[in-house]
């Protein structure tokens, strides 16, 4: 089912900030959303409002054609898994899954069905006779998927489900809910703060900070085109460098010049203007680094290296400014030499210091 939110705004009595400040967003039938943003921005706010466990103080949201504002939860068609899931412990895991049928009063082969299903979609079928003490965190969490999936919901929200697993079980669970998703063609919204796993994960991604949407778009457009400083600076790993500068004339085209290097700026930023002040900003994969250096090419001297696997990010002092560079394992380096840093200037950006927007051309 398709969801939209209108409008909407919550403010906790008791806190100063709001929570979720006129968020306006729309998320396609069958398509899996993941908000995405730090501790504290709202995404579980606007979770517990699409879930019905949480009233918006204004704003509608509708589920499908239909306004649900007013409606309760258990009438939404929406199933919620939360971070710290809790099986009922004397149960069996058949009985966990089972638990929401009973109370819907299906017969016994109806609930059996279903609760094969289930199992079998999120990969516990072997182990429904267990009891819920003999089974390990992950276990746990894919029969807390079976158990919500077994309601039928339209519409599942998933909030930070993985976050309490370790790393390796986290990745596999990922993988086991794109899986859910192709296979039931079920809307989902899913939360989390950690920007690799909404990357990987979702079709669309809501950047959110401070209870404002920041910027909704694929995974490939929120890290190729952030529209301001806040969604560059959050989405990326490693970050990207960014530094403060001023827009000067140069030749018959602009620089930017950031306090010691002037950078020659490409013709995608129209929004800029002599006189600026500006972020301007290169993510560590989109510089190189060279021995000999041409026009163009900041100077400056490796201070730290740090190996990751088939990648190293070397960070590079030029300019009072240390800049990171990722680059590939096997690329001789050492700290102390100097070196050319080279910037591929389609993975530079640039935003307004004052507003944060970006300067470049819409794509
Ligand atoms: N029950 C509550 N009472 C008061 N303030 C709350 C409550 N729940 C959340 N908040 C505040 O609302 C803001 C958004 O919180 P939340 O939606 O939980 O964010 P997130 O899930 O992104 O971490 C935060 O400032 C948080 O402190
Ligand atoms: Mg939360």
């Amino acid at each position: 089912m398709k969801v939209v939110l209108q409008d909407l705004v919550k403010q906790y009595p008791s806190s100063s900030s709001i929570a979720v400040n006129h968020v306006n967003l729309t998320i396609e039938n069958g398509e899996l959303a993941v908000f995405l943003g730090p501790s504290g921005c709202g995404k579980t706010t606007t979770m517990r409002i699409i879930a019905g466990l949480e009233t918006p103080d204004s704003g509608h949201v509708f589920i499908g054609e239909r306004d649900v504002t007013d409606l309760a939860s258990k009438d939404r068609r929406v199933a919620m898994v939360f971070q710290n899931f809790s099986m009922y412990p004397s149960m069996t895991v058949y009985e966990n899954i089972a638990f929401p049928l009973q109370v819907l009063k299906l017969s016994k082969d109806e609930i059996d069905r279903q609760v094969k299903e289930a199992a079998g979609l999120v990969g516990v079928g072997h182990l429904l006779q267990r009891s819920s003490r003999q089974v390990s965190g992950g276990e746990a969490q894919r029969v807390a998927l079976a158990r919500s999936m077994v309601r039928r919901p339209e519409v599942f929200l998933m909030d930070e489900p993985l976050s309490s697993l370790d790393a390796k079980l986290r990745i596999q669970m990922r993988t086991e809910i794109k899986r859910l998703h192709q296979e039931t063609g079920t809307t989902i919204v899913f939360v989390t703060h950690d920007q690799e796993e909404a990357m990987s994960l979702g079709d669309k991604i809501v950047v959110m900070d401070h209870g404002n949407v920041q910027q909704v778009g694929t995974p490939q457009e929120v890290f190729f085109n952030p529209r301001n400083v806040f969604v560059a600076n959050f989405v990326g790993t490693p970050t990207m460098n960014m530094f403060d500068g001023t827009v000067k004339p140069n030749g018959g085209g602009l620089c930017v010049d950031l306090a010691g290097i002037e950078l020659k700026l490409p013709e995608r930023f129209p929004g800029a203007s002599t006189g600026m002040p500006v972020k301007w900003g290169v993510r560590p994969e989109s510089v190189k680094l060279v021995d000999d250096g041409q026009p163009g090419d900041v100077p400056g001297t490796i201070e730290l290296i740090e190996a990751l696997g088939s990648r190293q990010q070397v960070f590079v002092r030029a300019a009072d400014k240390l800049f990171s560079a990722m680059i590939d394992a096997l690329h001789p380096v050492r700290v102390g030499e100097n070196v050319h840093l080279r910037f591929d200037h389609r993975g530079t950006h640039l935003f307004n210091a004052q507003t944060g927007l970006s300067l470049a051309e819409p794509h």
